[in-house]
């Protein structure tokens, strides 16, 4: 595959995992073949209280290491229940998921938390996934298109475009997510050329990496990468099986 990008293959665990489960889903991954060419970027983002033990069993491997969420509230205080960018970089997360739909509908996370999440990510050195995806109403309706650019736009307003350089815009459409009805490799690739070329400026758009999610799968990841717009993927259930994981993770290069 000859992309200006190399692919981030991420796996977004949800609430899911336990000691044990984890230690053997890692274990698996580390065995991947490829892993120390570095062809694609791994990561793997599980829930925040298994960040440590994650860091511990990646500590020899080139897999990247994630977290799924982060307080917009500065380094540490009295923020009962929330984690700080502060405390992700102390763990060595090189990425954190901001934005993600499932935040936004059971979190009411708005446009505005997010920003100060993406720059609470920035401050601390950590690549933020911005996630931005049209619900089912707005792709029947037609005005999808309106629906993700304004989401990402309500985000640059504020935190101005030159600060999204070599950070992650991940598309997932909110119909795809879960469903087992991945977005179409031609609805994705329409949707990703969008949001890159929201980027005016050339350098951005060039260096910035667009991952699609919504139910990826061994059987659909290789038509989705061969797209030129299409970074990699953004993965929930299937990153939580290692076969699959690594099946994706292979089709990526
Ligand atoms: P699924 O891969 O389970 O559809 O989830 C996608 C997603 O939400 C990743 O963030």
């Amino acid at each position: 595959m000859n992309k200006k990008r190399d692919n981030l293959i991420a796996g977004n665990w949800k609430m899911n995992g336990s000691l044990k489960q984890n230690s053997s889903l890692i274990t698996d991954i580390k065995r991947t073949e490829g892993l120390d060419k570095g062809i694609s970027e791994l990561l793997v983002c599980p829930p925040d209280p298994y960040l440590s033990q994650a860091r511990s069993l990646l500590s020899d491997v080139n897999i990247h290491l994630g977290a799924q969420n982060v307080s917009k509230e500065v380094n540490s205080g009295a923020f009962t229940g929330e984690v700080s960018a502060k405390m992700l970089q102390d763990l060595d997360c090189s990425y954190c998921i901001i934005g993600h739909s499932e935040r936004r509908a059971y979190h009411n996370e708005s446009d505005d938390i997010i920003t100060e999440k993406f720059f609470r990510l920035l401050e601390n050195k950590i690549t933020p996934i911005l996630c931005v995806g049209e619900s089912l109403e707005a792709r029947e309706f037609g005005n999808y298109d309106d629906f993700v650019l304004s989401q990402l736009e309500r985000v640059s307003n504020k935190i101005g475009i030159d600060k999204f350089l070599n950070t992650v815009i991940a598309y997932e459409p909110i119909w795809a997510i879960g469903t087992g009805v991945s977005a179409s490799s031609e609805q994705a690739q329409e949707m990703h050329l969008l949001l890159r070329s929201f980027f005016s400026d050339s350098i951005i758009a060039d260096s910035i990496r667009i991952i699609y999610g919504g139910s990826v799968k061994p059987s659909n990841s290789k038509e989705l990468f061969s797209m030129p717009d299409i970074d990699g993927a953004l993965i929930g259930g299937a990153s939580l099986n290692s076969k699959d994981f690594l099946n994706i993770y292979k089709s990526s290069f």
